[in-house]
């Protein structure tokens, strides 16, 4: 296939050459004899250069200098066909030029909203249809598919199999407090909140699963780590242990921040993120502490002068500074382990012998980032499962699937659930999860 345009990423490999480009004008400067284009194509950002004379010579003194003044007058976001030649130019940091030829307007783009000033962010929110064409929203959108990319290299390479769950459901996989309901012929049906539950069914079919989709928590939280729109990445395995289970997360998430070092540098650079302090999280091993020594650090530490969280006891929850205080400890990715049964969901798995902890885990990402990374050991005997639902007075009725792959060969098995957004905002080093997916919903947002 003989292709027409050349995209602005593999300009590199037409030094010298006269190639086509299709782009949008992102800013353009220059004066007189000479004009400067920075040019997009949503592969990257480059500067085009058109010079007067050059246009004169090749085209005649009329049509020449028409066709300058179309370039000198170009407006933000207006779309061109641009030829020109490839020169290498050691002053940009991109390292290429463009040394312009000729120019076609292809769409005219007249006040474009987004102007290079700087704007608040409930209107660029209000305009993400368009903010997204920006530079740092390319890149964190680069980042996102890198990691998406990763994550099916690395299940695939691990044995596991792509396995859907559905998004419609009849019962709540997670907090039931938190279910967006809606009508399905006359009943009701809750959109899922992960696919764990249907996931445990694959990986009693099929040993190693993972799914990939939109989830759904009618959260009415407002903070910069959550959406009520979310993709959630689910892993669910047989015949494997706690420890196991916590290697195979370590391992997961060092690849996607791999992969984003591999196929995602100039994002990367463009965001300024600390690609040292990257590395050094896949170089280090990631911290495992219990819950209960979280608790006994976050004591001893309360009226340190540079803490200010509340005081908790054993048995409550973590807020975000919690999590935040204890990441940032350790300065490396830190799980923590066996939380109480009373703060956790009805699927995990009694430590043996304590009966007040489950064998689960969240994974803290460093900086200030909370967690990543919820998974469990799943209860996997029939009896015990069915007197933890009848504690908590769930509706044994919606679950008897999930009860089913208790009756028949139960295994021991486990799995984990990442929030892609949460990982995106990680890895890019962005201050909040809006930003991490192309359209955010959240509390007050529907729009655009
Ligand atoms: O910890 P969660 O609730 O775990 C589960 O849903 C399990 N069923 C997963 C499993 O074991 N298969 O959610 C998993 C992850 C969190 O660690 C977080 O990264 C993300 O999903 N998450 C959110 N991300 C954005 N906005 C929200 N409102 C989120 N709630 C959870
Ligand atoms: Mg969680």
């Amino acid at each position: 296939m003989s292709k027409k345009f050349v995209s602005i990423r593999d300009v590199k490999d037409h030094v010298g050459q006269e190639v086509t480009i299709g782009a949008w004008v992102a800013n353009k400067s220059g004066k007189g004899k000479i004009a400067f284009l920075q040019l997009r194509d949503g592969t990257a950002y480059f500067q085009a250069v058109a010079f007067k004379p050059n246009f004169l010579e090749k085209f005649g003194e009329t049509e020449g200098a028409a066709k300058f003044e179309t370039i000198k007058k170009l407006s933000q976001e207006t779309s061109v066909e641009v030829k020109g030649i490839v020169k290498e130019d050691e002053r940009s940091k991109f390292g290429y030029e463009l040394d312009i030829t000729d120019l076609q307007v292809i769409g005219h783009s007249v006040d474009y909203p987004i102007t290079p000033k700087e704007h608040g962010t409930d209107f660029l929110m209000d305009h993400r249809h368009l903010w997204l064409r920006s530079r740092k929203q390319m890149a964190i959108m680069q980042i996102r598919n890198a990691i998406i990319y990763a994550t099916y290299e690395f299940f695939d390479q691990n044995g596991f199999i792509k396995f859907d769950s559905p998004i419609l459901s009849g019962n709540a996989a997670e907090d039931s407090t938190e279910l967006f309901e809606t009508d399905y012929f006359g009943n009701t049906a809750y959109l899922s909140q992960s696919g764990q539950l249907y996931l445990e069914a694959g990986a009693m079919a099929l040993g190693r699963v993972f799914d990939f989709g939109p989830v759904f928590r009618a959260e009415k939280s407002k903070t910069r780590r959550h959406l009520t729109e979310f993709w959630m990445m689910d892993a669910e395995y047989s015949f494997l242990s706690h420890e196991e289970s916590l290697d195979l997360q370590e391992a997961y998430v060092k690849a996607l921040i791999q992969g984003v070092l591999d196929r995602a540098p100039q994002a990367l650079e463009i965001l300024e993120r600390d690609v040292e302090l990257l590395k050094s999280y896949i170089a280090e091993p990631f911290k495992r502490i219990s819950y209960d020594e979280a608790i006994d650090l976050l004591q001893a530490h309360e009226q340190d002068a540079d803490t200010d969280y509340e005081h908790l006891e054993h048995g409550d929850d973590f807020g975000s500074p919690h999590e935040t205080w204890i990441s940032n400890h350790f300065g490396v990715p830190t799980f923590v382990t066996n939380y109480p049964a009373a703060i956790k969901a009805f699927y995990m798995k009694p430590v043996p012998g304590n009966p007040e902890r489950v064998l689960c885990a969240d994974l803290l990402a460093p900086e200030g980032y909370g967690e990543i990374i919820g998974g469990s050991i799943r209860e996997d005997d029939y009896a015990d499962l069915v007197a933890k639902m009848d504690e908590l007075g769930m509706d044994k009725s919606e679950y008897e699937f999930y009860l089913d792959l208790r009756k028949y060969g139960s295994v021991p098995h486990g799995g984990f659930g990442i929030g892609i957004e949460r990982m995106v905002t990680f890895v890019a080093g962005t201050k909040h999860i809006r930003e991490a997916i192309p359209f955010p919903r959240m509390l007050h947002r529907l729009r655009p």
